[in-house]
């Protein structure tokens, strides 16, 4: 798959978990979900807790310390208007879990695009 970065393997990450990755110098919260995996910034927008100690409930995350709340779909956050983060595509080929090295969602970050290559 052209373009996709892999960050991890699939046995790294139990359903029902997340983790901080790293893709060029941009760190990453990828989850796993019994509804599949996803990954947005791991950067709080309100103070910069990492978002991958968030708490899960189906396809959304709550930040651990102020409970702001972001869907994994989108980044959007889910519970007012405080913008979000950057959601990426993620695919799972055979044991790997890759990551689009692009944002999904740009409204809030504009940005720039991750560099290719392996972790
Ligand atoms: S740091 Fe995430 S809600 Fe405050």
């Amino acid at each position: 798959m052209s373009g996709y970065v892999r960050v991890a393997t699939v046995d790294d990450l139990p359903v029902g978990e997340g983790m901080a990755v790293k893709v060029g110098g941009r760190l990453v919260a990828l989850f796993h979900t019994e509804r599949g995996w996803f990954a947005l910034d791991d950067t709080c927008p309100h103070q910069g807790m990492p978002l991958s100690e968030g708490r899960l409930d189906g396809e959304t995350v709550t930040c651990a310390w102020h409970a702001w709340n972001f869907d994994l779909k989108t980044g959007a956050a889910t519970l007012g208007a405080f913008g979000g983060v950057a959601a990426y595509d993620v695919r799972v080929e055979d044991a790997d879990v890759l990551i689009a090295p692009r944002h999904a969602w740009p409204g809030t970050f504009p940005g720039k695009d991750l560099p290719t290559g392996r972790r």
